[in-house]
C-alpha cells in the first residue's frame, strides 16, 4: 500500500508523521501555509477554508471549499487541495508574480482590513469562482434577487465566512465583480479531467487507526471486526468533537467514498439517495425536484458544511435537533442500513428510539434514503432560529400534505426540537386529513400542534416559545398556500 501523502498547491507531501486525528487546518499550519487560519475550530467562521479535488456535478471535477479545522488530514489521502497560498500565478522560483482574479478582487475592493478571516473568504470565492454552472444574467443583478450577482455569484457560497472587521458589502462588491477564468486558467482546466480515486487508506500513529476502506462489503467486516470504530463521512459532527470536546477514537473508519453510499437515482416511485452523497451534491443533483428538499438546504448550516456534510450523517447522529430528519418523516422516508449480512429497510418513523438513540444495531451503517414518489403537492418547511442562516433551529416544522379539491387527504408532519428525537406530529395530521383545507381547519390544527412533543426551555427557547412557534408553523403555511390551492 503507497504511503498515505497529499497534494498541497501542487506539491505532493507524506502525511507522515501527523496523528490520525490531526486536522487538515493543523497538518498545513505545521508545514508552513499559515495562509489557512484557526478562528472557531467548528466549522462556523471559515477562516480554514481551502479548495479539495472532488467529483463534480457538471464537469469531472469539482473545486470544493470545505472547513480544513473539521476535516481528519488523513481522510484526503491521494487528493488534492489548494489554500490560499496556491491561487496566486508564481514564477519559476515560486515567487508570486500576479493575485488570483478572486484576490485582486478582494484587495482592489477594500475587502479585507485586518485579513484573519481574507484567505478563507478567498478560498470559498474561488471555488464559487470555479463552479461550472455559474453563469452571468444577461441583466443587471436583479434587485429581488440580492443573493446572486450580475455574473451568477451565489452569495450563498460565503455564507459559512465571517468577517469581524472589514464588513460585507465590500466582500459582496468583490464577490459581485469576478468574472469567469480564462482558457488557460489551470485550476479551471483541472476540472476537465478525473478526480483523484479515493485512496484505500489504512494510517496508523500513536496507537489510532484511519481507515478507509474500498467496498461497502469491506467496511462492514471492518465494522464486525471492531464494533468500537468511529463510523466517519463529512466530519462535520465528529471534527467538533475532537476540537471541541477531545475525543478520540482508536480506529475511524471513513464511508464517504464507498461506491455503494454514492448512488443518486430517481425512479419511478422512489428516490434513492446514498447516505454519503454530500447535502451539495444532492441540492445540485436534484434540482429542485423534491421541493421539501430544495427548502430544507439553504437552512441548513452554511455551504462549507454542505460541502461535506452528508445525510447518513445528520441522521446517524441521531440528534433531536437535525435539519433533516423533519423533513424526511414528512416525506415518509425509510433508511437503508446494511451491515456483513445484508440489508434491511427502516422507515424513519421507527428508526429513532430516544436521545440520540436509533434501531441501528452496532457494525450496521446507513447505506441510503429512500423517499417514495409521488411527492405531496403542498409542502414547508419552517426553520425558527436565532440567525437565518448557518444556526441551530430551536424548532423545525415540515409540512407535506395532499390536497384534493379543497380537502386535506393525507398529511404528513415532522417535528425537530419538541422532543428526544425527531417525530411525526401524529394528533395534528388526524386532525388534518378528511378536513377542508381552511382557515378554520388550520387553527384548529394549529392548536392541536402546539400541544405536540415535550419541548422544553434552554438557552435557544423556552418551552413556550417552542409551542406558539408549531402552531404558528401552520397557520404560516396556510397563509402561504392558500392562494396556490384555491386557484
Ligand atoms: Fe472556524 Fe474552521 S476555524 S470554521
Ligand atoms: Fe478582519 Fe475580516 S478582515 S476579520
Amino acid at each position: 500500500m503507497v504511503a498515505a501523502r497529499i497534494t498541497v498547491n501542487g506539491k505532493e507531501t507524506p502525511i507522515a508523521p501527523a496523528s490520525p486525528h490531526a486536522t487538515v487546518l493543523d497538518f498545513l499550519r505545521d508545514r508552513g501555509l499559515t495562509g489557512t487560519k484557526e478562528g472557531c475550530a467548528e466549522g462556523e467562521c471559515g477562516a480554514c477554508s481551502i479548495m479539495v479535488a472532488r467529483p463534480g456535478v457538471n464537469k469531472p471535477t469539482d473545486w470544493v471549499a470545505v472547513n480544513a479545522c473539521l476535516v481528519p488530514v488523513a481522510s484526503l489521502d491521494g487528493q488534492e487541495v489548494i489554500t490560499s497560498e496556491g491561487l496566486a500565478t508564481v514564477d519559476e522560483t515560486g515567487k508570486p508574480t500576479e493575485l488570483h482574479p478572486v484576490q485582486q478582487e478582494m484587495a482592489v475592493r477594500g475587502g479585507s482590513q485586518c485579513g484573519y478571516c481574507t484567505p478563507g473568504f478567498i478560498c470559498s470565492m474561488a471555488s464559487e469562482y470555479y463552479r461550472p454552472d455559474r453563469c452571468a444574467h444577461e441583466e443587471p443583478a436583479d434587485h429581488a434577487d440580492p443573493e446572486h450577482g450580475p455574473n451568477g455569484f451565489d452569495l450563498h457560497s460565503l455564507s459559512g465566512n465571517l468577517c469581524r472587521c472589514t464588513g460585507y458589502r465590500p466582500i459582496r462588491d468583490a464577490a459581485y465583480a469576478v468574472g469567469s477564468p480564462e482558457e488557460d486558467d489551470v485550476l479551471a482546466q483541472r476540472r476537465d479531467e478525473a478526480p483523484p480515486a479515493p485512496a484505500e487508506t489504512q494510517y496508523t500513529q500513536d496507537d489510532s487507526t484511519f481507515v478507509r476502506p474500498a467496498t461497502l462489503a469491506e467496511a462492514a467486516q471492518l465494522l464486525r471486526e471492531r464494533p468500537d470504530a468511529q463510523i466517519v463521512a463529512g466530519s462535520t459532527d465528529w471534527g467538533v468533537e475532537v476540537n471541541i470536546r477531545s475525543r478520540r477514537a482508536k480506529y475511524v473508519i471513513a464511508v464517504d467514498r464507498l461506491p455503494e453510499l454514492r448512488e443518486l437515482r430517481v425512479e419511478s416511485d422512489h428516490v434513492l439517495i446514498g447516505a454519503a452523497q454530500t447535502l451539495t451534491e444532492i441540492e445540485r443533483r436534484l434540482d429542485g425536484s423534491v421541493p421539501l428538499l430544495a427548502e430544507l438546504f439553504p437552512q441548513f448550516a452554511s455551504r462549507l458544511i454542505r460541502n461535506s456534510a452528508t445525510l447518513g450523517g445528520n441522521l446517524g447522529t441521531g440528534s433531536p435537533i437535525g435539519d433533516s430528519p423533519p423533513v424526511l418523516l414528512a416525506l415518509e422516508a425509510s433508511l437503508v442500513l446494511a451491515d456483513a449480512d445484508g440489508e434491511r429497510e427502516v422507515p424513519l418513523a421507527d428508526y429513532f428510539t430516544g436521545y440520540r438513540q436509533s434501531v441501528r444495531r452496532p457494525g450496521e451503517l446507513i447505506r441510503a434514503v429512500r423517499v417514495p414518489l409521488p411527492l405531496s403537492t403542498v409542502t414547508g418547511f419552517h426553520k425558527i432560529a436565532k440567525r437565518r442562516f448557518d444556526d441551530i433551529s430551536s424548532v423545525a416544522v415540515a409540512f407535506a400534505l395532499d390536497i384534493e379539491d379543497g380537502i386535506v387527504r393525507k398529511a404528513r408532519i415532522g417535528l425537530g426540537g419538541v422532543a428526544a428525537t425527531p417525530i411525526r406530529a401524529l394528533s395534528t395530521e388526524a386532525a388534518l386529513e378528511g378536513k377542508p383545507w381552511t382557515r378554520e381547519t388550520a387553527e384548529a390544527a394549529a392548536r392541536e400542534l402546539r400541544g405536540e412533543g415535550t419541548p422544553m426551555s434552554d438557552h435557544r427557547a423556552s418551552a413556550l416559545y417552542r409551542s406558539a412557534m408549531l402552531g404558528q408553523s401552520l397557520l404560516k403555511l396556510h397563509a402561504e398556500t392558500t392562494e396556490a390551492v384555491s386557484s
